[in-house]
């Protein structure tokens, strides 16, 4: 048996086929906060397939009142938290089992299984949170049909949701009622789903191409539904774009998306009722950015993608997490690119997904949680929701489908759910139905090596090299691969990796690619003048034909690989691309190459410096080249770029994608490095950034499309950098504007951006202008979560940050039980504030552990997520890595730690 808060591993060999079937389950919940009574009954039948074995079902936190099989009463054991059923009948025919179980919603803080929240009752089940709720086996492979029924007090619950369609409702006595539902499709336990509360929707019936009816609502609470119509017009553009994209249509008569402000993660797929957090479904021009906008899209088109990918074909085991995961995220950012439009703001939603690809996932693979995309252990599923299953893996997909093209990949869906549809599959599953669809395709031909891509952590490194042979009229390009070795995976075998690339003339022009064929090489065309390069060997040597010019290579067009590309471009040729390349992903790339290389060459000058010395160093007023900001100044200044390219691209390299590239780390170097370069970008360009003010300021009557909000985007960083450079040179003006634009800005983004403005350049307007946007707004969550967040990530001065942030969580507002509340301060400080979290007295170090501590006795998800902050501690410079160590074993030695949170700082102890 298992001792509680005993760390045990989970491992991908182990699995094994359920020993018993779970057919039917009919749930009555008696609803109350204090105590919910839960009656379970189910039909279950051996597994014939397997030997035969007690029924084990899995509980947590339960209170059992009663079993009963066929009727009668049976003897049980309890093992740890499971239910041990050893005297069930023989044979092959059905048992009824009924099991009586009682739980306390209200007192759930952790926020899995059934809770309360503003005094409605919600669930949360993926994982592992069905266990919560009544005994089961609480595991995706084991599909069951569901009828619940809900009985709560009808004036304080009026709205009773849960999955499939509404059979029945009615009256009780003592002013209670019932509603019935009935889902017509089968479904693991962790897409159960139950709401209950006061709440009001939005509705919409639209017809599908088939021609059947549904109807789709939209429920929160009572004074929130004017800030729906943006998730409910997402839904219907989702509705609509896996029907004409993939075929796929809505599956039930009607859909429901409800909205809870105390949620652990983005949002739930839960088979017909979807269960969001509001930071992913509420929008009015007053309160909610762009960016907000565009996540709300994008979050309510993968959850409703899910419906296909992960509902009607689910994962066998939870290794296999990045099966619907991966696949539905790569769904959602095609969704969000096609709805973006033209092939500039896809571009621009490229770079934003591949930038946090870059600046969070390929930190996790190289640092102490490296995992491959389908796991091999885990000792708490929750730490594996992991930007490697979502992002790399959703590159894992999109590989796929360059690889098989668009046709093709289509073709593979459509193979894939006629294999499996209704079925819990794996990852290996997907791939060879996308594999048998294309035959011949370089997947088809490779596949065994592709899921590599599965099987092997770490993010692989191609080395470029070239030469230009004048008389020949051949570019000879070297491209080798080599993949470091991570945490439990010290060697690694040749990925599969597909490299589009072309070649710009020295005149600018997109010459003609014509690839010499060579004996196992396989290439093939996107047009006339890009290719794609299917590297399978560590060495590989493309020759080019026929390059009548010297030619710059632009290559992993699109990021077509989720690999890091060394290419000892000189800066010129960088430049050059970031002028020519028709690839709009490689322009921008081109500028952060340049930028980076900037700040490495200073940060490594400064190394054996100091600290204390940097601030004044006479180097910082001149830390960019003329021909650096001279390009900027281009791409500022280009008739024919859009105005969000024009935002990325000016945007510097993070400090988080700076710390990747550097062995042993003084994150106060880099921050002040990164600062320095920002400072004179800010005042060297000063008029080209007051002219793109005035051009982009004005952006008419509100829309979140790509065209105006790329506009709002480019006015904001115009203005911040226009504060900053007033901080240098004593100008008043320009934050005198700022807060003037703060004051009279008609939407969200624009009043957000002016007061991002004054706060992140450090002007004496800021306090007055946070003052009054808490006055504004002091009533509307999801805008103060913005206020102290902003606040939290607000540059440190003198060791200012610290004692701000201590300030903000004793507020009346604060309220570290609610997930965003406590995101908004204490993850904005320590993982997006590394100039005031990483002192050199180590007190940011301390404040972590004492906040992971705090919220590991009631939320151990969110802690787990907050121990994550300092996994890569063993990178920093002294005295960083000394006071990290020191914090990480004081959480530690924490008793009664949680498993999720000990696995993180096991790891982070051991790599
Ligand atoms: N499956 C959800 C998604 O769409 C993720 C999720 C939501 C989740 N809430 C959770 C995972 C709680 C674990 C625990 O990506
Ligand atoms: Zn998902």
């Amino acid at each position: 048996m298992m001792r509680e808060g005993q760390a045990h591993t989970v491992y991908r060999a182990d699995y094994q086929a359920p020993a018993w079937w779970i057919e039917t389950v009919d749930l009555t919940f008696d609803l109350d906060p204090a105590k919910t009574r839960v009656l379970n009954k189910m039909r279950v039948r051996r597994n014939p397939d397997v030997p035969a074995q007690p029924l084990h079902l899995n509980g947590d936190e339960l209170n059992l009142a009663r079993v009963l099989v066929n009727g009668a009463g049976t003897s049980f054991k309890m093992e740890g938290s499971d239910l041990v059923l050893e005297n069930l009948p023989e044979g092959s025919e059905p048992v009824d089992l009924e099991i009586f179980t009682t739980c306390v919603p209200e007192k759930n803080t952790k926020l899995m299984g059934l809770y309360t929240s503003n005094g409605s009752f919600f669930t949360q089940c993926e994982a592992e949170g069905f266990r919560r709720i009544t005994y089961f086996l609480d595991r995706p492979d084991v599909m069951a049909m569901y009828t619940v029924t809900l009985r709560a007090s009808k004036a304080l619950f009026p709205v009773l949701l849960s999955n499939g369609n509404l059979v029945e409702q009615g009256e009780l006595p003592e002013g209670r009622h019932f509603a019935k539902w009935v889902d017509p499709h089968k479904k693991p336990s962790y897409l159960f789903a139950l709401v209950a509360g006061n709440l009001v929707a939005r509705e919409q019936k639209i017809k599908s191409r088939a021609g059947n009816e549904h109807l789709l609502q939209v429920y929160v609470r009572p004074g929130d539904l004017e800030k729906t119509e943006h998730a409910m017009n997402s839904l219907m553009a989702s509705i609509a774009w896996d029907e004409a994209r993939f075929g796929l249509s809505l599956d039930l008569e009607r859909f429901m998306i409800v909205a809870t402000s105390d949620f652990n993660m983005g949002a739930m797929e839960n088979k017909g009722l979807n269960i969001f957090n509001t930071k992913y479904v509420l929008a009015s021009q007053a309160t909610a950015t762009d960016a907000d906008y565009a996540n709300i899209e994008s979050v309510v088109g993968h959850e409703y993608f899910h419906n296909w990918t992960g509902d009607r074909v689910t994962c066998r085991d939870w290794f296999q997490l990045s099966l619907k995961e991966g696949l539905t995220v790569f769904r959602d950012q095609e969704f969000s690119m096609d709805m973006a439009g033209s092939p500039s703001a896809r571009a621009v939603k490229r770079i934003d997904d591949v930038r946090v690809l870059r600046t969070v996932q390929f930190p996790e693979d190289a640092g102490p949680m490296a995992h491959p995309v389908r796991p091999d252990s885990y000792v708490e599923i929750n730490n594996f929701y992991t930007v490697t299953v979502y992002e790399k893996g959703a590159e894992v997909v999109r590989m796929q489908s360059e690889l098989v093209g668009r046709e093709g990949f289509a073709k593979g869906m459509k193979l894939y759910f006629e294999r499996h549809d209704g079925q819990a599959v794996t990852c290996d599953d997907f791939a060879q139905a996308m594999a048998d669809a294309n035959p011949g395709s370089p997947l088809a031909q490779h596949l065994a090596q592709f899921k590599r891509w599965y099987s092997q952590s770490g993010t692989p490194r191609v080395a470029a090299s070239g030469t230009y042979d004048a008389s020949a009229q051949t570019y000879t390009l070297t491209l080798s691969q080599h993949c470091p070795a991570t945490a439990g995976q010290p060697s690694k075998e040749p990925f599969v990796i597909p490299v589009t690339l072309g070649l710009v003339g020295a005149d600018g022009s997109q010459l003609p690619v014509v690839i010499r064929a060579t004996e196992g090489l396989s290439a093939f065309a996107n047009s006339a003048t890009s290719h794609t390069v299917v590297l399978t060997q560590p060495t590989q040597t493309i020759v080019f034909e026929g390059v009548a010019q010297e030619s710059t290579p632009s290559l992993l067009r699109n990021f077509s690989a989720p690999v890091v590309l060394e290419m000892d471009y000189s800066d010129s040729q960088l430049r050059h691309l970031l002028a020519h390349d028709a690839d709009a992903f490689n322009r921008w790339e081109a500028s952060q190459r340049l930028g980076l290389r900037i700040a490495l060459q200073n940060i490594a000058a400064r190394a054996n410096t100091a600290s204390a010395d940097i601030t004044d160093s006479a180097l910082d007023a001149n830390i960019l080249p003329t021909p650096y900001i001279e390009a900027m100044r281009a791409v500022l200044r280009d008739p024919l770029l859009d105005a969000a390219f024009k935002d990325l691209a000016l945007t510097l390299p993070s400090e988080a994608y700076i710390t990747e590239q550097l062995d042993s780390v003084d994150p106060q170097i880099v921050h002040q490095v990164r600062e320095a370069m920002r400072q004179q970008l800010a005042t060297d360009l000063a008029a080209d950034w007051a002219w793109a003010y005035e051009q982009c300021s004005n952006t008419g009557a509100y829309a979140p499309d790509a065209v105006s909000s790329g506009k709002r985007a480019l006015a904001g960083h115009a203005l911040l950098m226009l504060c900053v450079a007033a901080r240098a040179s004593g100008d008043k003006v320009w934050p005198g504007k700022t807060l003037q634009r703060f004051k009279d800005a008609g939407n969200m983004t624009d009043r957000y951006n002016a007061l991002s403005a004054l706060v992140v350049s450090g002007s004496e307007l800021a306090p007055h202008a946070l003052q009054s946007f808490h006055a504004m707004f002091k009533n509307d969550e999801l805008v103060m979560d913005k206020w102290f967040a902003l606040q939290a990530g607000a540059p440190d001065v003198d060791g200012s940050a610290l004692p701000a942030v201590r300030a903000l969580i004793k507020l009346p507002d604060f309220n570290i039980k609610n997930p965003n509340r406590a995101r908004s301060v204490i993850f904005s400080y320590c993982s997006g504030n590394p100039g005031g979290f990483h002192r050199a007295d180590g007190a940011g170090y301390a404040f972590w552990a004492e906040q992971v501590i705090t919220l590991d006795d009631f939320n151990p998800q969110v802690a787990a997520r907050l121990a994550r902050a300092l996994d890569r501690w063993k990178k920093l410079a002294e005295p960083y890595r000394t006071a990290a160590g020191e914090a990480i074993a004081k959480v530690a030695a924490k008793p009664k730690l949680s498993n999720d949170v000990r696995e993180i700082i096991t790891q982070a102890m051991n790599h």
